[in-house]
């Protein structure tokens, strides 16, 4: 029987892995831990590769994978993927695109806390520092504050969803949805981006595209309210980097919350130096629920298209 070569060129949960690996008609090669150089040489026998964010499918890798058929990101964004060069080679790209949305919104909320109440700082003080000051760490309530939400899709609508039940007055702006989709939820909807930048607390849920990199700036910054707060746990790079690093400087943004940036892993990032930021390492999709459920998702998704039977949400 002659096998189909399945490339994982990320960490993917055992789960999928196990699924590939009882597959009598799969080869697959686990190149997670491998460098790029290495990588490119690996993925030339593959017909399928599964990848996550921290593999760039860019013309490099293209030119390399000769034998290539379809990309399946175990994850949503595809802006690590050169869709152009996928569709000149005939190459399918398909995501699995609904697996990490609690993950994602559930890390947004805990930033969001934990920018409020400063949960980091205060942590590290008693279990550090092992300092007891009370009168150090007076937060801010979510409770009545306005949350202005970009993007109204799977994440934004169920973040907006959980602000409601703290109590927010939750305001979403999407050009791309109908405004009952929202209004329907009993979540306020401008078309006005202008509404959104007078916030008290800003979170973005947008795709990474040419329309929505640099989204927010050091024009729109300088429109917000003083000591305005900004989450960010969908791509690194919708808030401009220099107008964060700055604005925080200043205090204009009082605190962000980040999960992402431009350029993974970012361990030498000046935001990192910043005491009002709390920061995870893209860690949006990162939940055991979730990254089982994406590498099941992802195997099946990758034997069926190495197979040629199907290409769900291609
Ligand atoms: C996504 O696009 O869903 C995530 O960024 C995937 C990941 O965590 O690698």
């Amino acid at each position: 029987m002659s096998k189909h070569t399945i490339v994982v060129c990320d960490h993917i949960h055992d789960a999928g892995l196990q699924i590939l690996q009882n597959t009598e008609d799969v080869n697959y090669v686990y190149a997670a831990d491998v460098d790029k150089t290495e990588l490119l040489n690996i993925i030339k026998d593959a017909q399928v590769a599964i990848t996550r964010s921290s593999t760039d499918v860019d013309e490099k890798f293209l030119n390399a994978a000769v034998n290539l058929k379809a990309v399946i990101r175990a994850g949503v964004g595809y802006d690590n993927v050169d869709m152009e060069g996928c569709s000149k080679r005939g190459i399918i790209a398909m995501n699995v695109p609904t697996a990490n949305t609690i993950a994602a919104v559930e890390l947004t909320m805990t930033h969001m806390l934990s920018c409020m109440r400063k949960f980091p700082y205060a942590h590290n003080q008693l279990k550090i520092d092992r300092v007891w000051k009370r009168e150090d760490w007076y937060g801010n309530e979510l409770y009545g504050k306005k949350l202005g939400v970009i993007g109204f899709g799977n994440i934004g609508h169920r973040v907006a969803l959980r602000a409601k039940s703290f109590e927010m007055d939750v305001l979403t702006y999407d050009p791309y949805i109908p405004s009952t989709k929202a209004t329907d939820l009993g979540i306020k909807y401008t078309t006005n981006f202008e509404d959104i930048l007078s916030c008290d607390i800003i979170t973005i849920h947008t795709p990474k595209n040419k329309e929505t990199i640099n989204m927010i700036g050091f024009e729109e910054i300088a429109r917000m309210k003083d000591g305005v707060v900004l989450i960010n746990c969908a791509r690194g790079g919708l808030y401009n980097e220099d107008a964060l690093y700055e604005n925080l400087k200043s205090g204009k943004v009082a605190m962000a919350g980040i999960d992402v940036f431009i350029k993974e892993p970012a361990i030498d990032h000046p935001l990192l130096d910043l005491p009002n930021v709390t920061v995870t390492a893209h860690l949006g999709a990162n939940t055991k629920e979730s990254q089982r459920e994406i590498s099941v998702q992802a195997a099946n998704n990758a034997i069926e298209s190495a197979r040629g039977i199907s290409y769900p949400n291609a």
